[in-house]
């Protein structure tokens, strides 16, 4: 209501209410690499174009006269309530994108009051953002490492700071191909940004000899990548984890039903629906296609997030009808915080609510849990 009588009363916003517009201008304020980075893909980039045109064969079906002068968006996921169906993805070394990094994300997260994912590849430390995001919702990241004793110093310090719930990252133990990146020089890069949430861990400064300096810099990057992922890993190691993580647990990158069965059959809370954004494997099943058959499989016994091609609010509700509990956004942020820092994040969050709040009334709809199939129309 405010942004909409903000407009009537001429107030422009300084970035643009239709959020598929960022990316354009995002591609304009960063360098070639920074944004090859954000908006690229694995391969031909064809699943994170099938992310978004599976939005488009879904159309909304409006029904009328229902009063829904009051409506309730709040829910209730991984044990957190939340003023709306949404969360900030984990997203790695955000001060690519912007200085303040991961830091001014957390911080406009805090002041909608939607969760903050903090990713284990992430440019500021698990500590930093936790007071960056003050009394604002946070949930941890896991990227598993191949050494357990640094995955369990990540998840002791994850909880000390008081991140509630753990989202388990399985479908990137190996970084794709992906050529918008690898057509860019990497160490370079890495070198300039840093993983401090690795670098700032005794653990890992243990493994690399102490605390990472400019003299152990690029020993301390090729330590990071070649521990960064665990391809052996085995549903049987979900174990490992339930035993030194005592809230929460979704497991991020599902895409098949018989995989959201066996995690739950692994005790797990969530499942996260997700390709990555289309950027681990070319040629994936769009994730909103994946969506129905997994929550057909789990509805009863665990939650259903949803990732990958959410742009809009009535993206978001989409989702929603189909069956997931809670989406979470990725690249949208992310321009936000690449055009405006804290502000700019601010504006997204914002705007998806507002139109995902209007389009649940224009649509008929006063609670989050009157959405179902019957929203929808296959075209
Ligand atoms: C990601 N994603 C991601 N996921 C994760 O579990 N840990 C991470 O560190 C990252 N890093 C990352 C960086 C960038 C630049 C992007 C765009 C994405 C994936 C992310 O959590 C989410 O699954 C997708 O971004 C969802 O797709 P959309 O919203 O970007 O289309």
């Amino acid at each position: 209501n405010e942004i909409y009588l903000r407009g009537l009363g001429d107030v422009v916003p300084e970035l643009p209410t239709d959020l598929t517009r960022l990316e354009a201008l995002a591609g304009r304020r960063l360098s070639a690499a920074a944004f090859g980075y954000a908006a690229g893909a694995a391969g031909t980039e064809a699943t994170a174009r099938a992310n978004r045109e599976a939005f488009d064969r879904w159309r909304i079906v409006p029904r009328m006269l229902r009063d829904v002068a009051e409506r309730d968006l709040s829910v209730r996921v991984l044990g957190t309530p939340m003023p709306a169906p949404v969360a900030l993805a984990p997203v790695g070394v955000q001060s690519i994108f912007h200085p303040d990094g991961e830091r001014a994300a957390a911080r406009a997260a805090a002041a909608v009051g939607l969760p903050y994912v903090l990713s284990t590849a992430s440019s500021y430390s698990i500590e930093e953002v936790a007071q960056a995001n003050g009394d604002g919702p946070r949930w941890y990241q896991l990227y598993w490492p191949k050494d357990r004793e640094l995955a369990v110093s990540f998840l002791e310090r994850a909880a000390a700071a008081g991140y509630t719930a753990l989202v388990v990252t399985l479908d990137t133990f190996a970084l794709a191909w992906r050529p918008r990146d690898l057509d860019q020089a990497y160490l370079p890069f890495l070198r300039g940004i840093g993983v401090a949430n690795y670098f700032s861990d005794p653990v890992f400064q243990k493994a690399v000899g102490g605390p990472v300096t400019d003299a152990n810099r690029d020993a301390a990057i090729l330590h990071w990548a070649a521990n960064f992922g665990n391809p052996s890993l085995t549903w049987d190691d979900l174990e490992f984890l339930r035993e030194h993580w005592h809230g929460p647990i979704a497991l991020k990158g599902i895409q098949h039903p018989d995989d959201a069965r066996r995690a739950v059959d692994a005790g797990m809370d969530g499942v996260i629906v997700s390709n990555h954004g289309g950027r681990q494997i070319d040629g994936a099943v769009a994730s909103l296609d994946a969506l129905p058959p997994v929550v057909e499989a789990v509805r009863d016994q665990a939650e259903v997030l949803f990732d990958s091609g959410v742009r809009t609010g009535a993206d978001i509700a989409k989702a929603l009808a189909l069956g997931a509990q809670a989406v979470l956004v990725g690249r949208s942020f992310v321009y936000g915080l690449a055009l405006g820092g804290e502000a700019g994040v601010t504006h997204v969050l914002r705007c998806l609510l507002a139109e995902l709040d209007l389009t649940l009334m224009l649509s008929g709809h006063a609670r989050i849990a009157d959405l179902g199939p019957d929203l929808l129309v296959g075209t």
